[in-house]
């Protein structure tokens, strides 16, 4: 007989086989697990034993609970990158600012507080190098009674950009401290956790997409590679980029992406050609040096013969250092009826950012050189504390961090031509705060510069996203250069690169009350002290301050172990 209570059951087997799209409970266990790339098997940690991790669906405004379990041997935080978070800087996730870490066999509940995020963002560990291997795609769909900015997709593609080191990070981490330069250069480069057929022993497990011909396909571009910014292409077709960072954009027709590591791009693919096998690939952006492209394979279906290797597409050619900002600069939000921008025009925070490698003598005969590479904002390179920021100022704990950020540079000099004397490139070491009233609206121009080595910054603040006004090469120069400051349709960004020996201006309006954490999404730089934090005071109105802390916060009482060398 079909009872009630079996039609019961079966419905709610029906729900929890759906689960994976809708769930709002996830159980996230970080563990120790095994994986082999090129022809190395190594132990590493993981997130349910998946690499890359669970993508999270959810849709726009949800509020989705993840329960982190750690079973691993190592200290761990996961941040929800790109998710804004508001009021809510407790489940941030980011180790010494937002919480401490936690500890083997601790477990934490972090709330995912979805508000305007629509596309895709995602997760990563972040405590030490662990994200290298911690990392999944977060895809945020419109709410269930509202439609894409562009026709409905025929699918949803997460393509995850990594690095693989045969080694184990916590060992490329500690060398690269010891040593006081570069890190080692990753193995291989991963689409989806696999490096591709251009590399050993990965022809096998290589990421195959079946497609069929005549549809459009949303794929959701996630950068979680660690040092390196990349060029991703498919060989054959142009793409259209509808949206980065979780907000969308105006449709952009290109035959390349440049991504950062701590951005995503969302773009259609029309699967317009003749049905054969494309590669999709990516590679460094550099000029003059050879990586091996990571790629994944195109295939149509269909009655055909797939020719014996894929056509390979080419890469663009980096002309000077113009093309890391040739892309994103063509980048504009919607600034719709339906998708509104409100980029802050009367400025209350006039914050100028100026970004350095720098140099510290070193004084352990580890490093490889007299020196070891530094980083800074305004000369500041940041000492990361040893308990939660955000826990001692909550509580009015002193001696933590001090709210002395500096606004500007005290030494003026050409940032971008004159590289100063060895000793007159040494930071000095804080944990500076800089303290916004609730609703104060910034501008941050950030200003690279040639010192120690003239590079790009992919810069990521968390619990914001911000307009991102322009980019342009050399010092900032505000008589020539803010009339071309776009204030129309600049795209809503977490993450954005400062190019080489360049510039770019963004706006937020500090309307998340909280402590958040600003570093170059370079993982090297991290360490060497770019990074700062901000934090937001609370407004006078009960929905304008900070939510009261979770019961289970990790305890701060055992002090994380943070790898250091000594100023
Ligand atoms: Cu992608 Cu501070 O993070
Ligand atoms: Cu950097």
């Amino acid at each position: 007989m079909f009872s009630a209570t079996k039609f019961f059951f079966l419905c709610l087997w029906g729900i929890i086989m759906l689960g994976p799209i809708h769930a709002l409970v996830h159980r996230f266990e970080v563990r120790r697990s095994s994986h082999t790339r090129l022809c190395t098997k190594k132990s590493m940690l993981t997130v349910n034993g998946q690499f890359p991790g669970p993508t999270i669906y959810a849709r726009r405004g949800d509020l989705v609970t993840v329960d982190i379990i750690n079973l691993s041997d190592q200290n761990i935080t996961i941040h929800w990158h790109g998710v804004k978070m508001p009021r809510y800087p407790w489940s941030d996730g980011t180790n010494l600012v937002t919480m401490c870490p936690i500890t083997p066999g601790n477990r934490f509940r972090q709330r995912m507080i979805l508000s305007d995020e629509e596309g895709t963002v995602f997760w990563h560990a972040h405590s030490d190098w662990s994200r290298a291997t911690v990392y999944g795609a977060i895809v945020v769909l419109p709410p269930a009674t509202e439609s894409y900015p562009f026709p409905k997709p025929h699918a949803h593609i997460p393509i995850l950009l990594g690095e693989w080191w045969n080694a184990d990070i916590q060992e490329v981490y500690r060398n690269f401290i010891a040593e006081g330069r570069d890190p080692a250069i990753c193995d291989a480069f991963l689409m989806n956790g696999q490096p591709g057929d251009l590399y050993l022993c990965s022809t096998q497990d290589t990421f195959r997409l079946k497609v069929e011909p005549g549809k459009t396909y949303l794929f959701r571009l996630v950068s979680a590679t660690m040092n390196y910014i990349m060029f991703f292409k498919i060989a054959g077709h142009n793409v259209t980029v509808v949206g980065t960072d979780g907000s969308y954009t105006k449709p952009l027709n290109t035959h390349y992406i440049a991504i950062a590591p701590g951005q995503t791009i969302d773009f259609l693919l029309e699967t317009n050609q003749p049905p054969s096998h494309y590669y999709m690939a990516a590679t460094v952006y550099a000029s003059g040096a050879d990586y091996v492209p990571t790629t994944g394979i195109l295939e149509y279906v269909g009655n055909y013969t797939p020719p014996p290797s894929p056509l390979l597409p080419s890469f663009p050619e980096i002309e000077g250092y113009v093309t890391s900002i040739y892309f994103s600069n063509k980048l504009r939000s919607l600034a719709s009826d339906k998708h509104p921008i409100d980029v802050p025009i009367n400025i209350t925070e006039n914050l100028f950012f100026v970004l350095s490698i720098n140099l510290w003598p070193c004084n352990t005969n580890s490093c490889l050189e007299s020196d070891r590479l530094q980083a800074s904002i305004n000369n500041v390179s940041m000492i990361m504390p040893q308990t939660s920021i955000l826990e001692a100022y909550y509580k009015g704990i002193r001696g933590v961090f001090t709210p002395d950020f500096p606004d500007h540079l005290k030494r003026v000099f050409n940032y971008t031509q004159v590289s100063l004397e060895r000793n007159e490139s040494h930071p000095h070491y804080a944990t500076a705060v800089y303290m916004l009233d609730y609703n104060a609206t910034v501008e941050i121009v950030f200003q690279g510069t040639i010192l120690g080595e003239g590079i790009d910054h992919p810069i990521h603040l968390h619990g914001y996203s911000f307009y991102v006004l322009g980019s342009g090469l050399g010092n900032f120069d505000g008589a020539r250069d803010r009339p071309n400051l776009n204030l129309v349709d600049p795209p809503f960004m977490d993450t954005m690169v400062v190019p080489k020996n360049g510039w770019t201006v963004i706006r937020f309006k500090a309307s998340n009350p909280g402590v958040w954490y600003m570093h170059c999404h370079f993982e090297r730089h991290q360490t060497w002290g770019m990074k700062m934090v901000f934090i937001v005071k609370d407004g006078d109105r009960p929905n304008e301050k900070m939510l009261p802390p979770p019961p289970d916060m990790p305890r701060c009482d055992t002090p994380p172990q943070e790898l250091l060398f000594r100023v």
